[in-house]
């Protein structure tokens, strides 16, 4: 099956991150992906379709009840993780080699040490019985987060930030007091200027009145960091379409406005897979949005997000040049201090940093054509 778009840049993000212990640098901090919205928009929908994996509580209500912090680990293939018996079979650095552990993907809980979950419906089990263990089994909402790590060879090394939607009518367990409590924990996320915002809105109900674009607006007033993500449009009423609102007429957002149909919960019930539901979301857009399909649904949000953090990666380049320099500079001073004849090794580090620099520049480009390229043909993969 086709992996979802984000992969293509594990390798650049590898190879970034080698770059960084060459230097001694700190590995490079993506941004976090923050999804908000009101109860049951689809925010947990939309970060399993990044993730590409079916594996976090969902449904109708309030089923997410503690901030989620999902970090995503790049892992070498488990071929690739055992030792030979000379020692060189390690191919990735001690960090992802984990030689230990022959499932390709697994999760770990903070609050379960030591526990490697390989089952995907074990993860959910987990989330959702720790879930009530702090939380009650009546809808109650904690502010204290769940810590899930999943480690695959298929993921980008990002952190995702799944949270409680937005609600003003206490229910169950509810303090009074909800609404103010939820969005104290929202803005506890979103505020950090490492967050990247999606901002959930369903198609069936008015954007204008949409809370989370208000709370964004609160810590990101220039959008330099909210993406709009307008889910269900397969369930607006006939005769209705969201158009106006893709077009950005409605509601202007800067980083761009991207509609989605996620799994329905009928979708979710007879387990349809991922993959069928991410064909029949192409279909659908075609059929209803054929001026916009390209650039509309769940394939195009994922290299949306890849752009971003591309551009993140970017920024970070001249100050990782800097640090070469400064570093080398200091170097060769304690060197001659010793007295001794020294090589200026700096040149060849800043190369490597130029050479990414460059070689990124092109992958920026590469990308877009592989975007062209895969519509073209039907899905073929290039890799870089
Ligand atoms: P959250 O509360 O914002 O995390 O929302 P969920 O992701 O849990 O989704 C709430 C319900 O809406 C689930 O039953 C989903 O299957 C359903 N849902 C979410 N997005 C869509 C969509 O785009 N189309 C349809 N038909 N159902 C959706
Ligand atoms: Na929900
Ligand atoms: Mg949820």
């Amino acid at each position: 099956s086709r992996r979802p778009a984000m992969e293509t840049l594990i390798p650049i993000i590898n190879r970034l991150q080698e770059v960084f212990l060459t230097v001694g640098a700190e590995v490079i901090q993506l941004p976090q992906i923050v999804v908000v919205g009101s109860q049951s928009s689809g925010k947990s929908s939309v970060l399993e379709s990044l993730v590409g994996r079916d594996f976090l509580p969902r449904g109708s209500g309030i089923v997410t009840r503690r901030p989620l912090v999902l970090q995503l680990v790049n892992v070498a293939p488990p071929e690739e993780r055992t030792h030979t018996e000379n020692g060189h079979g390690i191919k990735q650095s001690s960090q992802n080699s984990y030689p230990g552990i022959k499932a390709e993907e697994w999760g770990t809980f903070l609050h379960c040490k030591n526990q490697i979950f390989t089952d995907f419906m074990d993860i959910r089990k987990e989330i959702v019985e720790e879930t009530e263990r702090t939380s009650g089994g009546n809808k109650g909402i904690s502010p204290e987060p769940i810590y899930l790590k999943i480690f695959s060879p298929h993921v980008l090394n990002l952190t995702l930030v799944d949270l409680p939607g937005i609600t003003k009518v206490p229910v169950g367990d509810q303090p009074e007091d909800i609404e103010a409590q939820v969005q104290e924990m929202i803005l506890s996320f979103i505020s950090n200027p490492n967050s990247l915002i999606l901002s959930v809105s369903p198609a069936n109900s008015d954007l204008a009145t949409c809370d989370a674009l208000k709370l964004s607006r609160e810590v990101d007033p220039d959008g330099r960091r909210t993406l709009l993500v307008v889910s269900k449009l397969d369930l607006m009423d006939a005769g209705t379409d969201a158009l106006e609102v893709l077009l950005g007429r409605v509601i202007p957002v800067r980083l761009g406005i991207v509609g989605v149909v996620n799994r329905s919960q009928h979708d979710i019930n007879t387990r349809k897979s991922v993959a069928d539901c991410a064909r029949d979301e192409q279909a659908f857009l075609q059929r209803h949005y054929p001026s916009l399909a390209s650039r509309c649904g769940s394939r195009y949000l994922a290299r949306t997000l890849s752009r971003l953090l591309m551009h993140h990666i970017r920024d970070c380049l001249p100050e990782l040049k800097t640090r070469v320099t400064v570093l080398s500079a200091q170097y060769q001073a304690r060197l001659s201090s010793y007295g001794q004849p020294v090589e200026d090794h700096s040149a060849t580090l800043l190369q490597i940093v130029t050479k990414f620099a460059s070689d990124y520049c092109c992958t920026i480009e590469g990308t877009a054509r592989y975007i062209q390229t895969t519509e073209l043909c039907g899905g073929a993969r290039i890799c870089y």
